[in-house]
């Protein structure tokens, strides 16, 4: 469908708008709720405020629904159930506040209310649930539910490649995480969801992703344009598929979903050598980066340094391996105190953002420890040749950011004990070189 952007733009802020309207109708059910218990009548008048809000909202937040709709992409039967409810939520919320403020006999306006604001509460939340199965999924509310939830009942994770299921250890994990939100039943973009085998059969606009032949195929086109590209998928500005898991759906797709079928059925080397790298069950062919081996974080230490404001993101969804960025805009003091903090991690820190902290050497040392360290920034803090002493044992660093320090050409030596180093950025510090060894120099 297509709608002027106008609308679509418009239609955007639906998420904004609906819930101011429901705190408003449910704050008029609380008083009400309130006033009936106490036997009183106290809350009349703002009950009836508080339903004229609501009702006003509700009705601006159908309105902007109803434009949102016409960006189309969304499941008709989830989309109308939506729709009619929050219709019928206005509509009650209306009776609802007609019944405080008409003149009706006191009898009448107290069956009116019962029945209305009940309803009203009730149609309320269906709609706000159905809303929010739309944008995230009807999966959503219990994914991590015990027993019930679809997390719970889960394949547990292969401890050989052989074992590895190729659809379910390998590509849905690649589209839950990369196409899932908008490729479901109740966000069909492109007419396409991704939910499961029957699903994927039916297809989207272009037809069965598995039935197009494997030149012609839409998917496999979309995945592996150019970022740039208006067709990409996922879309620009969308954490993109990395080439191992670009061609793992490839060639999924050509075994038409593969579903029931093991990695040791597949028998393809190259394939299988993939599928344990993206598993975490395998080494890379640079040889680096064992994941497998590295032992999980206890929970509460990430969830400590995420409540202090350390960015962290974990790589490959179950391998222990971290990006961590500590924020330039957490400063100095808080930058070396989180640097410190940052130890019982130290082993599974794959990329590590420490720019424009102020750092002074002498507080680089917990990096020594970071044996797993592949990418380091340290651009902009207040470092010198001394300081580069406790890097110079990180064997599995690739890339260094140095940009931006005081640094000379004396802390070359130690650079070039690195054995892995490929690239090392100095631009504004008085390093002069541009290759030491195999490392390159970039100024
Ligand atoms: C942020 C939302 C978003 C994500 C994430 C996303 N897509 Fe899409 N996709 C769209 C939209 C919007 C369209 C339809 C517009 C268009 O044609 O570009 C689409 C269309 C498609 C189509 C064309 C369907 C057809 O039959 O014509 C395919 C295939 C597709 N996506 C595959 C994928 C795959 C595979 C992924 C994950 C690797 C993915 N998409 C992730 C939004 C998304």
């Amino acid at each position: 469908m297509n709608a002027p952007d106008i609308i679509v733009f418009l239609g955007r802020f639906h998420p904004l708008v609906v819930h101011l309207p429901i705190g408003f109708l449910l704050l008029a059910f609380l008083m009400w709720i309130y006033d009936h218990w106490k036997k009183t009548d106290t809350f009349n008048q703002a009950i009836a405020f508080s339903l004229l809000l609501g009702t006003v909202g509700a009705g601006a937040a159908c309105v902007i629904g109803f434009m949102l709709s016409l960006s189309g992409g969304y499941a008709d039967s989830a989309l109308d159930w939506h729709m009619w409810a929050g219709i019928a939520t206005t509509i009650l919320s209306t009776w609802a506040y007609l019944s405080f403020t008409l003149s009706l006999s006191e009898n009448r306006a107290k069956h009116i209310r019962w029945v209305s604001l009940t309803l009203m509460v009730m149609v309320l939340s269906a709609t706000g649930h159905l809303g929010g199965n739309l944008t995230h999924g009807s999966d959503y509310l219990t994914e991590y539910a015990p027993i019930i939830g679809s997390r719970a009942n889960q394949l547990p994770p292969p401890v050989t490649i052989q074992q590895a299921m190729l659809y379910d250890h390998i590509a849905k994990p690649i589209i839950q995480a990369k196409c899932i939100s908008c490729h479901s039943d109740e966000k069909k973009k492109g007419g396409l969801s991704l939910v499961d085998g029957a699903a994927m059969r039916k297809g989207g606009d272009a037809g069965s992703i598995f039935a197009q032949p494997f030149g012609e195929n839409e998917l496999l086109r979309r995945i592996h344009l150019p970022e740039s590209s208006d067709d990409v998928m996922p879309p620009k500005g969308k954490t993109q598929l990395t080439e191992n898991e670009r061609k793992l759906l490839a060639f999924w797709l050509k075994q038409e979903g593969g579903f029931g079928m093991t990695m040791d059925s597949v028998g393809n080397d190259s394939i299988n050598h993939l599928a344990a790298v993206y598993l975490g069950l395998e080494k890379n062919s640079h040889g680096e980066n064992n994941i497998a081996q590295l032992d999980s974080v206890p929970q509460h230490v990430i969830e400590n340094l995420l409540a202090e404001g350390v960015v962290i993101r974990e790589l490959v969804a179950g391998s222990n391996c971290y990006d961590v960025r500590v924020p330039s805009s957490l400063g100095h003091d808080k930058g070396a105190e989180l640097l410190k903090k940052l130890e019982p991690l130290a082993q599974n820190i794959i990329w590590l953002h420490l720019s424009g902290l102020g750092l002074k050497n002498q507080e680089l040392a917990p990096l020594g420890a970071m044996n797993n360290l592949v990418k380091l920034r340290l651009d902009n803090n207040d470092i010198s040749d001394e300081g580069i002493k406790p890097i110079a044992s990180l064997k599995r660093l690739e890339v260094l950011n140095l940009y931006g320090n005081a640094l000379t050409d004396n802390c070359l030596t130690d650079l070039s004990s690195i054995e892995n180093l490929k690239t090392v950025y100095v631009w504004e510090t008085e390093i002069t070189e541009s290759q030491v060894g195999k490392t390159k120099i970039i100024r």
